[in-house]
């Protein structure tokens, strides 16, 4: 019975119904008692005392025995009724406050068995408290469902990175031992370009899950943006001339020291060139443009290679996204994850990242800000 009790808001509100009906109901009939009492004795006391001698003496009268009989009947009606009307208001009540928390309950019970996409549906949504959690509740549930996605699909992703090399270094492998495939210098080669590709991936994905779960240190200090920008191109400098690609740089004057990582900050500009590079045909020009805009300094890395489709612009940040895999392949590029590395340290600095692209083959410009 307490368990019952306990277990259900019907009795729970009902029981303070009943309660308040009670308390009411006494106080009323203590104070009726009390009062009534006395009003009588005055108003006979103002009739006379003929009228006293004529009822022996209130107090022993039958009209006030009746007139009290009458009251606490009354009351007793009026508790009967209240009683009852308190019995529907409590169920009606209890209806409201547990008809969403049981709806609720069911949603929570289904997310947590794994059906992301159940939603509390609109109709079981009152305007009130509860209904605002229900909103809540829609709101995480879908929040979880996007990130159930990104993990399926990053899986998938991995996956598929994965077993694109292993598959080419077994294919050649099998060609070797089989007799297929000439075992030379040019075979060889192959198996280490894939090698070396796995690799890669391998350790850009431990970055990108360092770089998404925070767990590194941004070592910042005041640094000298020309001091930055040389070491980060340095590596670059044979590539580009190999390639036949210009590379210019135009730095405003008196640029500010800026408080970053620089490590961070060269990893960036690196990864943005390695894509104008992969991306600029030869005879092509890259140009690293560097100004001050008000409380912020402006990196930008401008292309005249292949472009970006408007399509695809939205998209590019986003870990495993290739406008063109088979150009990116053979470029010798990677899967995909460049931008999104680039794209978490710029905001660990505080700054924002971009793409502009007027369309194919009108090259594109990748543009970042750190705050000065
Ligand atoms: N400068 C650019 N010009 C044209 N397309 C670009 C340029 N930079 C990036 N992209 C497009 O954006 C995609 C994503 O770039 P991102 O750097 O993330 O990956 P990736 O270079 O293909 O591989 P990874 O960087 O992992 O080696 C590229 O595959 C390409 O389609
Ligand atoms: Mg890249």
């Amino acid at each position: 019975m307490a368990k019952k009790f306990n277990n259900h808001w019907t009795y729970k509100i009902l029981a303070a119904f009943f309660g308040v009906i009670i308390i009411t109901g006494a106080i009323h009939v203590l104070a009726m008692n009390l009062s009534l009492a006395t009003a009588f004795e005055r108003h006979i006391g103002r009739m006379g005392g003929g009228i006293q001698g004529m009822m022996g003496g209130f107090r022993g009268s039958s009209l006030y025995q009746s007139l009290m009989s009458a009251v606490n009947e009354s009351m007793l009606v009026s508790a009967i009724i209240a009683f009852f009307i308190a019995g529907i208001a409590a169920l009606v009540i209890s209806q409201r406050i547990t008809k969403p928390v049981k709806s609720l309950t069911k949603a929570s019970q289904k997310i947590a068995r794994g059906d992301y996409s159940y939603r509390i549906s609109e109709k079981e949504i009152p305007s009130d408290e509860l209904g605002q959690l229900a909103v809540c509740f829609n709101q995480m549930a879908k929040e979880l469902e996007s990130i159930e996605g990104m993990r399926r699909r990053l899986i998938g992703d991995i996956s598929h990175e994965l077993r694109t090399p292993l598959t080419a270094i077994k294919g050649s492998m099998e060609g070797l031992i089989d007799g297929v495939l000439p075992s030379n210098q040019s075979t060889f080669q192959q198996i280490y370009r894939e090698a070396d590709r796995l690799q890669r991936l391998v350790e850009d994905l431990q970055e990108l899950s360092r770089v998404d779960s925070g767990t590194f240190t941004l070592n910042k200090k005041p640094v000298d943006i020309e001091e930055v920008l040389k070491i980060a191109t340095a590596p670059f400098t044979s590539s580009f001339k190999k390639k036949g690609v210009s590379l210019e740089s135009q730095l405003d004057q008196d640029l500010p020291k800026i408080s970053v990582d620089a490590d961070r900050i060269q990893q960036v500009l690196q990864n943005l060139l390695g894509n104008a590079l992969r991306f600029t045909p030869t005879k092509g020009h890259v140009i690293i443009s560097i100004r001050k805009e008000s409380s912020k300094v402006i990196f930008s890395i401008g292309d005249d290679g292949v472009g970006i489709e408007k399509e695809h612009l939205s998209h590019i940040f986003e870990r495993f996204y290739q406008a063109d895999k088979s150009r990116s392949r053979a470029n010798g590029g990677g899967s995909g994850i460049g931008l999104s590395i680039a794209k978490s340290l710029v905001e660990a600095h505080g700054g924002e990242i971009h793409a502009e692209s007027v369309g194919k083959g009108k090259g594109s410009t990748f543009s970042f800000t750190i705050p000065a």
